[in-house]
Order: C-alpha cells, then structure tokens, then sequence
C-alpha cells in the first residue's frame, strides 16, 4: 500500500503521509516521500507543494522500531535534503505532533504552517539517541543556540504558539489545516516567494565559554546519559564547519548511539510503557461512566488524588471527619492549583471554575450517593478501612467503582466489607499523587473486568501510567522496595554508611538514594511498617534497629528537619549527620557486629541482586503480569534510572547468570535472606532471560 500520496490542488502539489498509526518514517515511507519529492520536481503544473499528514498528526518521528536495524535507504538525511534542494517552494503543514524525525522533514521544507495547539519538538534524547537528520544543523539557525540546545537536549516539545513565536514556524493556521496550507501556498506563488533553505541562514556564532557553560551545566542534569552531551557535541560540528560536514558529523553521532545500552534501555521503557496500558483482560471491554468521583479522606494523598481528579475534568466531592479537617484539604488542594496557575499549566479562569464547580469537600459518606468512582484514602488501618467501605455500601449508587488507596493492606478483605466486592479495586497512587505518574491498579479475587477496564480509563484521564497489579503484601512496587530496602539497612549493619549507599545509587542515576527517600517520605512510615510485620517476623531476620532508633529520637525526616541527614537554611537539601553515623554504630555494637568496607560497585552489585531476586518472585507470583510491567513501575513511580531500563531490562544487560551468582554468593554468609528466586535459576538454566517473558 503506498504509504506516502501525490496529488494536485490548484497548482499546487499535495504530499500526504498517511502510514497509521503515527505516520512513523519507516523505510516505505522515506521512500514515498523520495518519490513525490522526486515527482514534484518534473511536475511542471505544480508550483508549490505542501507536505501533510493524514490522521491525527502530522509525523511521529522515525519509525523507532528500525532502531538497532541496519538502515535501509533511502536514508532520512538525504530525504531531507532532497526536499530542502527543491526549486519550488515546500511548505510543511504541521497538526497532531511532529517530533523527532517529523520535525526534521518540516524543518528540510522551506515554509512551515501548524496548528495553534500541535506539539512540535525533538525528543531523541529521551530514547537515549541525538536528532540525526538535520536537526541539530538546523533548528539552531531558525532559534538560536540557547533556545536549541533546551529544545533538543530537554525533548520537550512545545505548542504551535510557542514554535510560532520561538521563530520556527511562519503561520498559524485554523481549525482547517489542509485548506489554510494551501492557501498559505497559493499565497505564496502569488508574491513569487521562492524557495528558502533552512541551511541559507548562518549558523549562530558562540565562543568556547558558552559552550563550557553548556557543557558543565548538561554533565550535572544528564546524570550519566550521554545524549544530551552528544547533542552539544553536534552543535559544536555546526558551529566549526560547513553544513555538510557538521551533517555527516550529527549522522556519525547519531549512529554510533543506536547500539548503546542507553538506548536500548529507552526504547524499552518506550515500549514498556504502552504495552503496559494493554492488559489483555480488559481488551474490548466498555469501562463504566467516570464523571462524578468521591475521595475520602483529604489528608496526604487524598488531597493530591483530588488534585489530580480536578485537574483532568472530575467533579470530586471530597469527605473528611470533620469540618475543620474537610476545610483543611480544601485549602492544600486549592494550594496545588495555585502552584499549577503558578507554574502556567492552569489559568487563573480554569482554577476559579474548578474551585467553584468542580469541587466540594464535606463531612458525611451520604454526599457520595452519585458518583461514578470513589477513592478511599483514609488512615492505613484495616478497621478504618472496612468500616469506610460498609459505609460506601450503604450509600453508593450501584454500578459505582469502590477503590482504596492502601498501600500494603488486603483488598480483598476491604472487598469483603461489602456484598459488591466485584465492583471493588486498589488503586494505588503515588506521593504526591497530582505529580506522581504512577498508578497501580490493584485487582482483586472478585473485581469485575469493567471496574479494571475503568481503572485504566482513569490512569489515562489524569495522565498517569496504570500498572495492573495482584492482591500481596505491597503490590508490586512496595514489596519489591521493602526487600531491597531491607539489603540495603543490612548494608549500613555491616559497616557501609547510609551516605555512601546514597551516593552510590545516585551515581547509578537513581532520583535519590534510599536513605534520602526515608527522609522524604518521613521515618514513621517506615517504622509503622516495621511494627505492622513484626509479629510475622522469622528468627533469622536482621532488624533495622538504628532506623527504630532514629524514629524513637524524634528524627522523623524532612518534616522535622532531621532524618538521615540535616536539613536548615545552610542545606534544604540536607547534610550528613555525625550523630547518625554514631547512632549507627552503637546499634553495631549491641549487635555485636564488625564494621567493613563496602565500595560504591559493592553497593550497586547488592541492591540490584535484592531488587531482581524480588522481582522475580512478584513476577513468578503473578503479583506483575510481566517483567517489563515491573520496569515502568520502577522507571515513573521509584526514580529508577530510565536510560537503564528498569531493574529487569538492567538485569538482562548485566546477564542473569551474573546476578543469579551474585545472590549465591551473597547467600555463603546470610542464606536466610539471599534465597535465589525459583524463576531466576529456572531462566539461567534454560539460557533464557526475563525479555522473553515480556508478551
Ligand atoms: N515509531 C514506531 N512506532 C511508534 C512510534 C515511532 N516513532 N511512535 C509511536 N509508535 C507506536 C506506539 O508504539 C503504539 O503502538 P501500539 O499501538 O502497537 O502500542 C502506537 O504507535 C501509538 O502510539 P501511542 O504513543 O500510544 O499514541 P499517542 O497518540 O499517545 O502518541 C506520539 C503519539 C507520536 C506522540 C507518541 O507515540 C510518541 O511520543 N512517539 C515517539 C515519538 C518520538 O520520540 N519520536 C522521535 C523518534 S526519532
Ligand atoms: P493522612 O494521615 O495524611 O490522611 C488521612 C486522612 O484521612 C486524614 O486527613 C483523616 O482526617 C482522614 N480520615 C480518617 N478517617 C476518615 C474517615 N472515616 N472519613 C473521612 N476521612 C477520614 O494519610 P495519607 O498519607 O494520606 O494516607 C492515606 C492512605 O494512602 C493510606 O492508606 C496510606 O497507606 C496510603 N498511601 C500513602 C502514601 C504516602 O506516601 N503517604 C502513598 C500511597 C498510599
């Protein structure tokens, strides 16, 4: 089928890229456009020709899929540069998104029209590869060096407006982009505008102290992926020499990134992500209305959900216990949207409507009686729960979807406090739950599939990434970071300072190291779920007594200004603590423990074979449907380094026989708690790895 069309409007030549679902400039496609390009140029009743995407964008980028293939020509730099030689003008008509490589194709044109509201951007460092058809030559000419290398090395895409008045697109067009495009172009033949190479303008000059600034700026923010410093590399080409062989330089870049394993672990949080939107269970299945949502409990997180509800167009009403808690969590939600109108991503309209529309927070279940979904977000206690839940019962329209926020605690016992407990689900959120991407969904023994299917159907509502999860002791997430958590403290028994494992995580490119999380998070969380397993403790369990001890000192983390480390006016974002350190060591020695050394590769090689083994078994368990469901849990919601993957897509770069020997090592000293997970020696003995569970 040909992907790629040709047809003539009044003088004008009409290319029409129309390859679903996102018009990807696979090799059929660059053909295509070769050809019409080629066509143009001997159609002597064409004067002009627009480039446009049939569907709901204009390009998505390169077909990523061809990434880590041999290239197939014609190649996309030369597509470009064939368009860019036309002698008649070319006009790129832009709606939907053009990114990457679809950007590229409309910055080789000579005239570019979009939509107010299409996204426009070169997101290649995001999969952990640089623009490599012309992008890094070319939009610095249209935009300058600063607004560029933000561009290109951030991959965040800006609207029509912005691009419009950023310089790299000429018209805004209506709400008829096709019509508005040729008449741009029937405009343009008539004032005999010719055409109008990109690679004409100069590139912007830039002395060696701006691209130093450049460089130790994107050395701290890249943590490790060397996209966006090869970014710079390639504008430093431009800078230094000839169009042509700054393009050869951005090309020879460009493939040399292809077979890193930043890249492939990119492209696999890429994949990851939208596969794990599909579970197979929910296929064709119709989700139940989602307009009216409940939240209850207006504390922590039952603010942000009802943040993040109001801000993708629910009308929530919000129950607490009282009058004054109630009037609290209207004011922390109405704080959320002022930082929201603050940072530009709500107007002050949208926020008053929302706060006089959208919103009620009140005392009293009965308010509830016609919502669609209601998310319980009270204290994590089972009694607290189940008490909601029969109350939910009492009042909720039937057909309503029951959800609990819990983070650890039965849901099928929450279910069972009512006689729906199919229409009952956990949804997990993150903190704090209007930034947070995160959703797991947690499906009981008897949820119904329509009250899954509508699980997800909110996640992409608010924008979030929903993980199907099963019914355990913290669901997929928090059961695998409470035994990683867990190596990591014996880690610290043993000798290794709380400050070293940080560094040593960060330095991997994790967000923050463990103990930082601790602090943020506040210690009492951890310490109340400390006392809640206490009683199923076995002997042979370490016990984190210095974390007890620091909780006991009243350090309870950022909240107090003292967890792990300090936190004052000299350093918000905390300093070491001798006193912890001394803390630490007393709990040593009333253990009766020996101090060791632990270097940075030690700590890694440890808290990725804690991790992995985890994971096997919440893979094993059904908990995760999936090994890479695992990984985009830990990529959006526990600051898992993206260019790495994943824990698992990392432990099948490492090998699995690695880290398979790792644990057994490990298990020489401590056997209790390194017990190989039954599906990693099973994948190691069949030479198999956990890519080859993925579906
Ligand atoms: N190459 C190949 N396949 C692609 C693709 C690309 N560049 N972009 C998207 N797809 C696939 C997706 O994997 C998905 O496939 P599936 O239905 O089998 O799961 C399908 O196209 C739809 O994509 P999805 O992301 O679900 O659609 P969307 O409407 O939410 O978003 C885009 C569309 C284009 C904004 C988004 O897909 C995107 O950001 N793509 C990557 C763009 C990019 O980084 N390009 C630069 C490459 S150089
Ligand atoms: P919180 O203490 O900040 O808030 C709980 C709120 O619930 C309080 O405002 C309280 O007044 C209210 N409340 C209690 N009983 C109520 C009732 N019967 N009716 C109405 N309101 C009631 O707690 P939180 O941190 O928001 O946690 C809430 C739930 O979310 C817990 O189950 C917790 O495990 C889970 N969770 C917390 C986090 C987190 O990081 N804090 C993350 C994910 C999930």
């Amino acid at each position: 089928m040909t992907k790629v069309t040709y047809q003539l409007a009044d003088g004008v030549a009409l290319i029409t890229v129309d390859h679903p679902p996102v018009n990807a400039l696979g090799q059929v496609v660059r053909q295509g456009l070769w050809d019409a390009v080629a066509r143009f140029g001997r159609d002597d009743t064409a004067q002009a020709a627009v480039i446009i995407g049939a569907g709901r964008l204009f390009i998505g980028g390169a077909d990523i899929t061809e990434f880590g293939k041999p290239p197939v020509a014609p190649f996309l730099p030369d597509v470009i540069n064939a368009i860019a030689a036309c002698t008649k003008p070319v006009i790129a008509a832009i709606h939907g998104t053009a990114l990457g490589g679809g950007l590229e194709v409309a910055l080789g044109a000579h005239y570019r029209i979009a939509t107010r509201t299409a996204r426009l951007g070169l997101p290649e460092v995001t999969l952990g590869v640089i623009p490599g058809a012309g992008g890094t030559q070319r939009m610095p000419r249209l935009v300058g060096l600063d607004a560029a290398l933000t561009l290109m090395t951030t991959g965040k895409p800006v609207s029509g407006t912005q691009a419009q008045a950023m310089g790299f697109v000429d018209e805004l067009a209506g709400d008829d982009l096709r019509a508005d495009a040729l008449a741009y172009a029937a405009r343009l033949i008539a004032e005999g505008a010719g055409p109008r190479a990109v690679t004409d303008l100069p590139f912007p000059a830039a002395d060696a102290d701006l691209i130093a600034a450049w460089r130790q700026r994107l050395t701290r923010t890249a943590k490790g992926q060397v996209a966006p410093l090869a970014v710079l590399d390639a504008v430093v080409a431009g800078i230094e020499r000839p169009f042509d062989q700054a393009l050869a330089e951005e090309r020879r870049l460009f493939l040399s990134m292809l077979d890193t394993p930043q890249r492939s672990g990119m492209m696999h949080a890429f994949f990851a992500e939208r596969a794990v939107a599909k579970p197979p269970e929910i296929l064709g299945i119709a989700s139940r209305p989602l307009d009216r949502a409940g939240v209850i409990g207006g504390g922590t997180m039952g603010a942000g959900i009802a943040t993040a509800m109001v801000l993708s167009g629910l009308h929530v009403t919000l129950v607490e216990r009282d009058a004054a808690a109630a009037a609290r969590a209207g004011e922390t939600i109405a704080r959320n949207l002022a930082s929201a109108v603050k940072r530009g991503t709500l107007t002050e309209t949208a926020r008053d409507a929302i706060l006089s529309d959208a919103l009620v927070t009140v005392v009293g279940h009965d308010a509830l009686s016609d919502a669609d979904l209601v998310v319980e977000a009270v204290f994590e206690d089972m009694d607290a729960k189940t008490e909601v839940f029969r109350a939910l019962d009492r009042v909720c329209k039937p057909g309503a979807v029951l959800a609990t926020n819990t983070s650890y605690l039965d849901v099928n016992r929450i279910a069972q406090a009512t006689g729906r407990p199919a229409d009952v689900i956990g949804l997990h959120f993150f903190s704090p739950a209007h930034v947070m991407k995160l959703l797991e969904i947690v499906v009981a023994d008897a949820t119904a599939t329509d009250v899954t299917a509508t699980a997800f159907a909110l996640a992409k509502k608010l924008g979030k990434i929903g993980v199907r999860a099963g019914v355990c002791d913290g669901f997929i997430g928090n059961r695998i970071l409470s035994h990683y958590r867990t190596a990591v403290d014996h880690m610290v028994l043993d000798g290794a300072s709380p400050y070293a494992v940080d560094r040593a995580l960060v330095d991997f490119g994790f967000a923050m190291g463990p103990y930082q999380v601790s602090d943020l998070a506040g210690l009492d969380i951890g310490y109340m779920t400390r006392q809640r397993k206490a009683a199923d403790a076995h002997p042979r369990d370490r016990a984190s007594v210095f974390a007890d001890a620091l909780y006991h000192a009243g350090w309870l983390g950022q909240k107090a200004g003292h967890g792990y480390y300090i936190y004052d006016a000299d350093s918000p974002k905390g300093r070491p603590d001798d006193a912890v350190t001394a803390i630490i060591e007393t709990s040593r020695a009333d253990l009766g423990l020996s101090s060791r050394d632990f270097t940075a590769a030690e700590i890694l090689r440890r808290t990725m074979a804690a991790m992995v083994n985890a994971a096997a078994n919440v893979v094993a368990d059904g908990i995760a449907q999936r090994p890479s469901d695992v990984d985009v849990v830990f990529v959006s919601g526990y600051g898992f380094p993206r260019h790495r993957g994943g824990p698992l897509h990392y432990a099948d770069t490492v090998g699995l026989d690695t880290i398979l020997t790792d644990i057994r090592e490990f298990a020489a000293i401590d056997d209790h708690f390194w017990t190989p997970a039954p599906l990693l020696e099973q994948l190691v003995a069949d030479g198999r790895n956990f890519a080859s569970l993925n579906r």
